[in-house]
This record gives C-alpha cells, sequence and structure tokens, in this order.
C-alpha cells in the first residue's frame, strides 16, 4: 500500500472501499472511498481517519512514507463513522496532539475512553502552525453534522474538506482530471442529493464565507472520491448550483406497480409530458435504488409520484421513497400524484398529503384509475401530463438559477 503525493510533502493515506452497496441505507452502486492526508512538516500531521475496517489500509499508506507512531497532529474534521477509527491512531501514536471542534470532543466521548487524550478545541479562524506550513480551521456545523469543520493548508492553497464536495465513488483515480466527466458529475449530484439535500441555505452561506475571507483554492481534498485539482472552480460552482436549488427543466415520473395498471398509467402522463417539451425520465422503484431515485427526483425541476392502492395506502415502496424525500427537505420543486385502485382508492390522497409535508409547488388534482385505464382514459392520461409540463414550464421560468 503506497501513499499518494497530491501536493509537495502531502499525502492521500486513505482506502478505496469497491464493494460497499448500501451506505447507512444509502445505496452507493459505486462504492466510495475514506480519503485522509498526511502532510510532512516539521510536525508531522494527519487530517482525517477512516472507517474501522480500513485503518490498516491507512496507517500501511502512511507507513510507506514515516512511521505512523512519528504523528505529533490529528486534525479530525468529522467524526461520523466512516472516518471515525481515531482510537487506532491514538494509540499508534499516543503523544500525538488532537485538534476539532467541540463538538466533535463530545461525540467521541460518547464512543471513545478520550480521558487519556490531548485533545484540543479549535474555532473558525483559528490557525495552528506545523513547521513551514500553517492550518486554518473553519467550523461548518451541520455540513453536515455538528461536529464538522474544514482544514486550509494556507502555503498550499489547500482545503482539506470532509464530506463536503466528496462523492461515493470508488475508482483507483485520485483526482477529477483522471476519471470520465460525466460520470463524475452524477456522483456529485448523487451524494449531494442523498446527503447535502436538508443543509442547502448552510452550504449557501458557508460558500459565502470563504468567498469573504478571500481563501485562495487551487485544490479541494474531501473525504470520499477524487480530489478536485484541475479545476476546483468547476466543484464550488456545482455546488453554488445545488445548494440554490437549480434544476433542469425536466420531469421525473417516480412510480411502483402492482399489476401494471399505475404503470400503464404512467406511459401516456410521459408521452403527454414531452408533447409539452418537457424531457421526463420514468423510475421504477423496486426496479432503481432509493438513492438514485432520490437523485433524479433533484436534478428535474418537477415529479409526478405514482402510486397503486394497497390497503387503503400508498404503496409500501412509494412510502418509503415519500419518507425518504421528506427527511431530505427538498424544496423548489413541482409535484403532482397519480395511481390506480381496484376499489377503495385511498393511495393518492395519501401521497398529496405527505407531499403537501414538504416545501414543494403542489400540482392538483391528481389522477386516479379504477382497475386499469381504457383508451378514454388514456387520452385523460395524456391531457394530465401535458398540464404538468405546462405547469412545470411556468414554474422552472421562475427561476433565474
Ligand atoms: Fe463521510 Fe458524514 O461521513
Amino acid at each position: 500500500m503506497k501513499a499518494v503525493e497530491i501536493k509537495p510533502g502531502i499525502y492521500w493515506v486513505g482506502a478505496i472501499d469497491w464493494t460497499v452497496r448500501d451506505f447507512h441505507g444509502y445505496i452507493t452502486p459505486k462504492g466510495t472511498s475514506y480519503n485522509n492526508y498526511l502532510i510532512l512538516d516539521e510536525k508531522l500531521t494527519l487530517v482525517d481517519s477512516v472507517k474501522t475496517e480500513f485503518i490498516k489500509t491507512s496507517l500501511d499508506r502512511i507507513s510507506s512514507i514515516v512511521d505512523p507512531s512519528k504523528i505529533e497532529n490529528i486534525v479530525i474534521n468529522h467524526i461520523e463513522m466512516d472516518h471515525g477509527d481515531v482510537e487506532t491512531l491514538v494509540r499508534k501514536a499516543p503523544n500525538a496532539a488532537l485538534y476539532m471542534t467541540k463538538k466533535a470532543k463530545e461525540a467521541l466521548d460518547r464512543h471513545f475512553d478520550i480521558s487519556d487524550w490531548n485533545i484540543n478545541i479549535v474555532k473558525t479562524g483559528d490557525e495552528l502552525c506545523i513547521g513551514k506550513r500553517t492550518l486554518v480551521f473553519l467550523e461548518t456545523p451541520m455540513l453536515h453534522w455538528p461536529d464538522s469543520m474544514i482544514t486550509y493548508v494556507k502555503e498550499d492553497k489547500l482545503l482539506i474538506s470532509q464530506d463536503a464536495f466528496g462523492q461515493h465513488y470508488a475508482t483507483s483515480a485520485r483526482f477529477d482530471d483522471q476519471v470520465p466527466q460525466e460520470e463524475l458529475e452524477d456522483a456529485v449530484v448523487d451524494y449531494y442529493a442523498n446527503i447535502l439535500m436538508p443543509f442547502g441555505s448552510i452550504i449557501k452561506a458557508k460558500l459565502n464565507e470563504v468567498a469573504k475571507l478571500g481563501l485562495e483554492i487551487d485544490m479541494i481534498a474531501p473525504d470520499h472520491g477524487v480530489i478536485w485539482r484541475k479545476n476546483p472552480g468547476k466543484i464550488l460552482k456545482m455546488y453554488h448550483d445545488l445548494a440554490t436549488g437549480a434544476a433542469d427543466c425536466t420531469a421525473v415520473i417516480i412510480y411502483d406497480t402492482m399489476w401494471k395498471s399505475t404503470q400503464l398509467m404512467s406511459r401516456p402522463i410521459m408521452e403527454g409530458l414531452l408533447e409539452a417539451g418537457v424531457p421526463t425520465k420514468v423510475v421504477k422503484l423496486r426496479a432503481t435504488p432509493m438513492s438514485v431515485a432520490i437523485k433524479e427526483f433533484w436534478k428535474s425541476r418537477g415529479a409526478l409520484i405514482g402510486t397503486p392502492t394497497l390497503n387503503n395506502i400508498m404503496f409500501p415502496s412509494v412510502a418509503e421513497f415519500l419518507t425518504h424525500l421528506r427527511g431530505l427537505r427538498p424544496k423548489n420543486r413541482i409535484v403532482g400524484a397519480f395511481g390506480s385502485f381496484g376499489w377503495g382508492g385511498g393511495a393518492v390522497k395519501e401521497a398529496y398529503s405527505e407531499l403537501k409535508r414538504m416545501n414543494l409547488e403542489i400540482f392538483e388534482p391528481g389522477m386516479e384509475i379504477k382497475y386499469r385505464p381504457n383508451a378514454e382514459d388514456m387520452q385523460t392520461l395524456f391531457d394530465y401530463g401535458k398540464r404538468f409540463g405546462e405547469a412545470l414550464k411556468d414554474y422552472h421560468a421562475g427561476f433565474s438559477v
């Protein structure tokens, strides 16, 4: 296991997790990486740790450069357990001083016996001289945990950004310019939609704060995925747009189906949307990982949710999707619902009441069809899709981003 030099004297010493497909319920079809960084200076400094099952890999990479017991500073930007094996690091480097936020210390105290750890609390603007370099800390509470902060290496213009700007993307490449750009952008949106969507206003404020500090940034090194060395401005712009709720003037139909009636309904609806000039994707929930459905929702300005009625309520996979979505606090999207029923109905009404709990533009009424759509219904559904498409375009026109 070798360390990878990302700047003169600064090394990636992380691990690639090729096989993880379920990341605390978030499906990760491309795996992920856990990145941490070693800075060779007068005081040997490590920024961040990795998941316990990969700590040996990280220590092996460190050992390819220096003896880990020589580490004098350990900076902890974030303590979620995918970066959480601090205990092994402290055991290897017992004299190291640790730097973290107050909230990080509180959280670590709930995970480990930290009574004899040399912990130093830092806050925004604090600096740590490690020799020729100075580290500057910037707290980023709720981006995305209360403990979170980022570390700026002044002389190298390097921002070590913990989860922010990351991607769940396992690759042997370490840098943004070594991977297909479309695949990378998709991984960024996937990560943002599933992890950071609720924190858009905090992200916007932090991006402004960084801009006001006038930090020159020529590399951004996140704790997951590839490092932004070619074009860090690209990821900053992407985050600005994502945090502002920007979306394409497109639609997505997200549905599930029992006996294919709701699926049958989705097809003329899609044709109606296309007739209105709105490119549309169709996502069947049980055939699609939840995280992909969430990402597709976030990419489009509008969504129609299709659900059959099962025992007078929503189909379970649709209910699960809407529960995930509500937790992510989406905004700036227009939504409606449709579905089939056999005798009592109720799912579409329930879908609307769930959608109305979110901060979304509601397109009403929805469409319900008994058993199976007939030829007349197919025309009605086409018209419904077209009307939704027209409403979506009007709604989209109201956004300047
Ligand atoms: Fe990658 Fe929030 O941990």
